[in-house]
C-alpha cells in the first residue's frame, strides 16, 4: 500500500468483462487503469505489420530482436476519457481489437521474452500503487503482492454474447462461431502455456459474473476494495 492507495489485480478468461470492471473500478477509486492485454495485442500488431508472422508461424528470433523498437503508451484524448493504446506514437486502439490480432495474440503472448519486456513496463506503471490492472498473470506474476486480487469467470455462452456485442458496437463484423472459436482457443493456449499461464492466484477472490449486470459486478468489486482499503488504513 502506498499512502492510502492499494494495488488491484484482476485476472480471468477471455472476454469475461475484466477490462470493463477494471476501468469502472479505477474510475470510482480515482486509480490508474491498465489493460495489460492491449499491450500484448500491440506487440502482436507490430509483428503482423512487420511480417514477423506468416502463415501463423512467428519469427520468434526476429520479434525478440525487434522488441526494443516497440514503444507502447496509453494516451487519453480530449474526445474520450478512455486511454487508447499508441504503438510507436500511432493510435492503434481500434486495430488491436480486430480478428488478425485476436487470432495471433495468444501465441505471441506465450513467448518468454515478450512477457519479460511487458511485465517490466507493467510493474513500473504500478510502482506507486493506486492502480487496477487486468490480464492473465497480474495477481500471480506482475503484482504478486497486490492487496486485492479478483479472478473473474463467466460461462462461455455469456462471454461469446458479450464479445459479439462489443465488436458490433465498434463496427467490427464477426460471426458467433468465429468469436467462440477464438475465445476457446485463446483460453486453451493462455492456460496451458509454460510461461505465466492463466491461473487463479491462491489468494484471489472469484467472481462469477455470468448472471451479474455491469453495475452489480462493479458494486461487488467496489465493496471488496473499500473493505480492503479500510482494513489496511486501520492497521
Ligand atoms: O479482451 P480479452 O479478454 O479477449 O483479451 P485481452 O485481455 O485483450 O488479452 C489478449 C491476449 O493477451 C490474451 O488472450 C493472452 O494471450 C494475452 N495476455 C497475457 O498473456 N497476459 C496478460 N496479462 C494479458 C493478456
Amino acid at each position: 500500500m502506498t499512502g492510502d492507495k492499494i494495488t488491484i489485480a484482476i485476472d480471468g478468461y477471455s472476454a469475461c468483462g475484466k477490462s470493463t470492471l477494471a476501468r469502472e473500478l479505477a474510475d470510482q477509486l480515482g486509480y490508474i487503469f491498465i489493460d495489460s492485454g492491449a499491450m500484448y495485442r500491440g506487440v502482436t500488431l507490430y509483428a503482423l505489420r512487420n511480417e514477423l508472422i506468416s502463415d501463423g508461424t512467428i519469427n520468434k528470433d526476429q520479434l525478440v530482436k525487434s522488441l526494443s523498437s516497440i514503444s507502447l503508451r496509453f494516451v487519453k484524448s480530449e474526445k474520450s476519457s478512455i486511454a487508447r493504446l499508441h504503438l510507436n506514437n500511432e493510435d492503434v486502439e481500434d486495430e488491436i481489437r480486430r480478428k488478425p490480432v485476436s487470432d495471433h495474440v495468444s501465441p505471441v503472448s506465450a513467448i518468454k521474452e515478450v512477457r519479460t519486456f511487458l511485465v517490466d513496463q507493467q510493474q513500473r506503471m504500478g510502482v506507486h500503487g493506486g492502480i487496477v490492472m487486468d490480464g492473465r498473470d497480474i495477481g500471480t506474476v506482475v503484482f504478486p503482492k497486490a492487496e486485492l486480487k479478483l479472478f473473474i469467470t463467466a460461462s462461455i455462452d455469456v462471454r461469446v454474447k458479450r464479445r459479439l456485442l462489443e465488436l458490433k458496437e465498434k463496427g467490427i463484423e464477426a460471426s458467433e462461431q468465429e468469436v467462440r472459436d477464438n475465445l476457446t482457443q485463446r483460453d486453451y493456449i493462455d492456460s496451458t502455456r509454460a510461461e505465466s499461464p492463466l491461473k487463479q492466484a491462491e489468494d484471489a477472490i472469484v467472481i462469477d459474473n455470468s448472471v451479474l449486470s455491469r453495475a452489480e459486478q462493479l458494486s461487488v468489486a467496489l465493496e471488496l476494495a473499500t473493505q480492503k482499503i479500510n482494513s489496511l488504513i486501520r492497521t
